[in-house]
């Protein structure tokens, strides 16, 4: 791990920062976008479909719309035009379900929304839409749990655009899988999971005359602009989203759903304000979640632990009509050296709302087959996990033929096994054991894609010793507000509770999106930039100051250092402050813009940018209750320069938490009748709470990556989730003896195990 730290010891990049956002937080102060009160504000409740296949044959509202405080049942022919929305060129415009809400009769999942009931209060509205009677004519819906995929095209046109369903291809694969000494062939399963965020979706939506303002707890205001201003034919600039705080995403408020289109229209239709906001239950249903996968991976290897042949088969559900798919392949093809390799998917279309993208999309149902395929071959072979990790690490990415921008992890592993005490590891079954606990050890490897999405900053210095530095991107609750801060002070000297950070509204510069852990890198080189024109706005101040030490002085005479005005020859200890600048100038303040570009549009990138990590997980496992915990996971991260350690190391714990969730616990069921997700509530929905969670040590390795920005820093909000569930199903299988390969490990798999008292 790199000792030094590059910036003086002063600089709040890299300083452990408690978050600038919190007081707020914990004071009940910041405003979430169901807080904002308006004047004659209604109240909007959906009526959901109780069918998930068939058509809606009659729809009665003339029971709800007598009912008290109710200002209309809208409906298909009461709606008004919502128009489709397509998408545009420069990837905005995104959405998972693209059919406009009541577009048509046609039931597809259950829970779609078929009316709209608004009122004065919300328990008004609720009660008008529990008294709308639907009929249907009801087919048997599709919600197969075994997926073979779907007959189509090997060119297939995704929710992105036309992709290929060969992702990646190398030498020979089912030859030399053939010729193999050591073969491994298991199919892997992860189940479908919903999103918790605690804050519910919903959106307050206001028209005046042509503008619609929405407030909506948006990751991405400015495709949500783009998306409403289609669906409304509106010129883009008179639609404006406000998303001030986020209670959290987790990538289903990523992209824009039904509901949002409907409050917009219902606002329309009664001219009036109105807030529509989710239930629980329909957070299950409509708003997306991590699909179902079904995942065959091959491995051949030489008997002393060589990789010859990867072959990872995948296929993942969707919706009926729209074309989500879950890239379980991406890390595939990289994360280990092997001549010979191919990653091909499928879909298989299901009677369920569209999966949209769910923390490390793709990638964590991915690297749980791919990393526990690892440690299967690393069994067979009598080879210690880690070890077979290390004979097969790759020089380059093979995948892409480029070299890697800066990976560690060969570093994760040898500092987490150093850390976890990976030596003492017996590996036969039910061998070790603790306070009359047997112990189960197992390790994976994690990885994430990294780089910048476009993003511009305005940064402005002010004659009271603040900034304030302004972003259209969100904080979704990750500490983005934070390193903003950070970053200002950094190159201003401003104290950090004198940066003023303004984000989350399309009227200001463009953000990302809060997803794809794209957001820290992505604004670093935006913000610099706009904080060097900013200070160079003051340069330029001081050389029109007719006054000491400025007269006559040329810009490149002068010079800014930690928030001081001085001539260079001088030093800043002659200078002047910018505040009394400023002043002396009349000015109340100066202001810079900053734009930088992104990286994911690169056709032939030079550098492969990921990020990496390793999770060592320990369980105990009581065989005379079959019980089964997670006791201790040790997570090791290169994941750049870390900005911010605190959110940093919370992020990771946050991901391992729901780790822990994903192997033992999480999984949404629908019913084979009737396709209703059963379990659509937190009772329910198991995840894991404070008394699931193991003790969690976070290690950073800190290595900047400079290909991504001046500071070296990638988002961390994905990868600690990589990997992470097959550490678990390996400690399971080493304590137990159960090989577990679907997703949540239940007390049936365990009630198989060897280890039983
Ligand atoms: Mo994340 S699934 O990109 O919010």
């Amino acid at each position: 791990m790199p000792t030094t730290t590059e910036t003086a010891i002063t600089s709040p990049i890299g300083r452990q920062t408690p978050r600038i956002d919190g007081p707020l937080k914990v004071s009940g102060t910041a405003m979430y976008t169901s807080d904002f009160p308006f004047p004659g504000l209604l109240y909007a409740v959906p009526v959901e479909a109780t069918i998930a296949n068939g058509k809606l044959q009659k729809l009665d509202t003339s029971e709800a719309e007598k009912m008290p405080g109710v200002r209309a049942i809208f409906h298909r022919r009461s709606i008004g035009k919502i128009f489709r929305s397509v998408l545009q060129p420069n990837s905005r415009s995104i959405t998972d379900e693209r059919r406009p809400p009541f577009a048509d009769d046609v039931i597809r999942y259950y829970g779609q929304y078929i009316a709209l009931a608004v009122a004065d209060t919300f328990e008004q509205a609720k009660a008008a839409a529990d008294a709308v009677r639907a009929t249907y004519t009801k087919e048997k819906p599709n919600v197969d749990l075994d997926l073979q995929p779907d007959n189509e095209p090997e060119l297939i046109q995704t929710g992105r655009g036309p992709l290929n369903r060969l992702q990646s291809q190398r030498g020979d694969p089912e030859k030399a899988f053939a010729n193999a000494p050591v073969k491994l062939d298991q199919t892997y399963v992860t189940p479908a999971e919903t999103h918790n965020p605690i804050e519910l979706q919903g959106t307050t939506a206001l028209w005046d005359g042509q503008i619609l303002t929405i407030y909506e707890e948006s990751q991405g205001v400015f495709n949500l602009r783009s998306v409403l201003a289609q669906m409304f034919g509106l010129p883009t600039e008179n639609v404006r989203v406000i998303t001030k705080f986020v209670g959290s995403g987790f990538g289903s408020k990523l992209w824009p759903w039904t509901h949002c289109a409907l409050a917009c229209a219902a606002a329309r239709q009664l001219g009036k304000p109105v807030k529509l906001v989710l239930s629980r239950r329909m957070m299950f249903q409509s708003v997306g979640h991590r699909p179902r996968t079904q995942q065959r991976v091959r491995l051949g290897a030489t008997t002393d632990g060589k990789l010859v042949s990867l072959i990872h088969d995948y296929v993942s559900d969707l919706a009926m009509l729209d074309g989500y798919r879950e890239n379980c392949g991406e890390a595939t093809s990289y994360q280990y050296s092997v001549p010979n390799l191919r990653v091909h998917w499928g879909r298989a279309r299901r009677n369920i709302g569209s999966p949209t993208a769910m923390r490390g999309p793709g990638a964590v149902p991915g690297l749980y087959a791919t990393e526990s395929a690892m440690n299967e071959l690393a069994d067979q072979l009598k080879i210690d996990p880690v070890q077979l990790r290390v004979l097969n690490e790759p020089k380059v990415d093979e995948g892409k033929g480029i070299p890697f921008s800066s990976r560690h992890y060969l570093e994760c592993l040898q500092v987490g096994a150093e850390k976890f005490g990976w030596s003492k590891r017996n590996p036969e079954i039910g061998s070790m054991q603790r306070d009359g606990l047997i112990l189960g050890w197992g390790v994976a490897g994690a990885a994430w894609i990294s780089g910048r999405a476009p993003a511009e900053a305005n940064v402005e210095l002010r004659d009271d010793g603040s900034a304030r530095v302004a972003c259209g991107t969100q904080d979704i609750g990750t500490g983005t507000y934070t390193i903003l801060a950070q970053l200002v002070a950094d190159k201003t000297g401003v104290p950090l509770n004198k940066v003023e950070v303004v984000l989350g509204d399309t009227s200001l510069p463009p953000g990302p999106i809060s997803g794809g852990s794209l957001v820290t890198g992505s604004v670093v080189p935006a913000v610099f930039e706009a904080t060097d024109n900013a200070i160079t706005s003051l340069l330029t101040v001081a050389t029109t100051t007719p006054a000491p030490p400025f007269e006559n002085r040329k810009i490149d005479d002068l010079a800014f250092e930690n928030g001081r005005v001085f001539v260079r020859a001088d030093g800043p200890a002659n200078g002047v402050s910018f505040p009394d600048l400023l002043r002396r100038a009349n000015m109340r303040l100066v202001t810079g813009n900053g734009k930088s570009e992104g990286t994911f549009d690169d056709k032939k990138p030079k550098v492969s940018l990921h990020s990496y990590g390793c999770h060592f997980a320990e369980v105990t496992w009581q065989p005379a209750i079959a019980r089964l915990r997670v006791n201790r996971v040790i997570t090791v991260i290169d994941g750049g320069r870390i900005i911010n350690p605190l959110a940093g190391r919370n992020q990771i714990e946050g991901a391992v938490v729901m780790g822990v969730g994903m192997a033992l616990l999480e999984h949404t069921v629908y019913d084979r009748q009737n396709g209703a997700p059963i379990n659509s509530n937190l009772a329910d929905y198991l995840m894991a709470v404070n008394a699931d969670v193991p003790s969690i040590d976070v290690l950073f390795l800190d290595y900047p990556d400079r290909d991504v920005n001046p500071v070296g820093a990638r988002g961390i909000g994905e990868i600690g989730l990589a990997g992470i569930a097959a550490a678990i199903t390996a400690a399971t299988y080493h304590a137990t003896g159960a090989r577990v390969r679907e997703l949540p490990i239940r007390i049936e798999d365990l009630l198989k195990s060897s280890v039983l008292a």
